[in-house]
């Protein structure tokens, strides 16, 4: 299994990279790429953890070194939020530079499972997809939005209100990753009930997590950790899939005659990614009217995405 990590030296990209380190199979290769000088060091740095997975740093004119012969391509490159700002306003910087890693995985590991993390994800992944489609390359089931770190957010915070083991929650997590797009299912969550009170304050509160780090944080960046944990996560179920187990989980992923383009849906992951699009199942009426409350901004997220590309 060969990983790679585009925008390794970041924040999310170090913890990340971290926990592939002493989590991947026995054998694996780790391939950490960034524009910032000190990738070569990350290696270095993690090279010393005494596990079976060979980590090499590449620095910016090494990015087809970095890329070739891939199974799995994981994205946190790109800037983060600060506060005051939304994920929609680092569409300007980050859109043209996941262009430019698209591309590099078209011309150096086309097959690769790509997960992308960079914000905002509702448009970023489109932009992928569309620089695909361009080089002929494009397989809609070999490209994820990873939305992780809703899932693993509700998680605690169910177990936290509810005072349940935090290891047997399981809250199913649908649409996109930016505010209202964001939807959980409370109402699905088994073993577990919920009043009407607890839905109207938790799932905002799910919602806006990221806004909570980041005002937190106070202009130091947003979630890194978390998400670092997140994407190891999600990558650990890519690989799962790889190799041949059943193994499904949440991601945002191009949806065909679906609510939108794209939706984060429960997905059977296999050799290939995706090997089915699940469905998420009966919503609640909060649910079912949250959903179609926030299409229109989902949508609108996804077409700027598309738009960069072809417009
Ligand atoms: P960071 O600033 O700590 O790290 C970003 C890294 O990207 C830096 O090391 C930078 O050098 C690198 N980079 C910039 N341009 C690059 C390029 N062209 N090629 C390779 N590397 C490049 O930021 P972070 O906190 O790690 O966040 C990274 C991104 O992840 C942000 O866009 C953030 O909004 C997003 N994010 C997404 C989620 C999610 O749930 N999907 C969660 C948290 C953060
Ligand atoms: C998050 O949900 O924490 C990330 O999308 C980062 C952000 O900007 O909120």
């Amino acid at each position: 299994m060969k990983v790679a990590v585009l925008g390794a030296a970041g924040g999310i990209g170090q913890a990340l990279s971290l926990l592939l380190k002493t989590g991947l199979p026995a054998g694996s290769e780790l391939s950490l790429y960034d524009v910032a000088p000190v990738v070569p060091g990350v290696a270095v740095d993690l090279s010393h953890i005494p596990t079976d997975v060979k980590v090499a740093g590449f620095g910016a004119d090494a990015l087809d070194k970095a890329l070739t012969g891939c199974d799995i391509v994981l994205i946190p490159a790109g800037m983060p939020r600060k506060p005051g700002m939304d994920r929609a306003d680092l569409f300007n910087v980050n859109a043209g530079i996941i262009k430019t890693l698209a591309e590099g995985i078209v011309a150096n590991c086309p097959k690769a499972l790509v997960g992308i993390i960079t914000n905002p994800v509702n448009g970023t992944v489109p932009i992928v997809a569309e620089v695909f489609k361009k080089a002929g390359t494009y397989d809609a089931k070999r490209v994820f939005g990873i939305t992780t770190l809703d899932v693993i957010r509700s998680e605690a915070f169910v177990a936290e209100l509810k005072g349940v083991d935090v290891a047997t929650v399981k809250v199913p997590v649908i649409g996109g990753h930016s505010g209202t797009t964001i939807l959980p299912l409370l109402s699905q969550v088994e073993g577990v009930t919920f009043t009407e009170e607890e839905v109207a304050a938790l799932t905002p509160r799910i919602q806006n997590a990221g806004t909570e780090v980041v005002n937190a944080k106070a202009g130091g960046g947003s979630a890194t950790l978390s998400m670092g944990a997140a994407a190891a996560r999600f990558c650990m179920s890519l690989v799962k899939g790889l190799q041949g187990e059943d193994v499904v989980d949440y991601a945002y992923v191009a949806v065909e005659n679906g609510d939108a383009a794209y939706f984060a849906h429960p997905v059977r992951l296999g050799k290939n990614g995706v090997e089915e699009i699940l469905s998420y199942g009966e919503l609640s009426a909060f649910e079912e009217q949250a959903k179609n409350d926030m299409l229109d901004t989902l949508k609108k997220d996804i077409q700027e995405g598309v738009d960069f590309i072809n417009a």
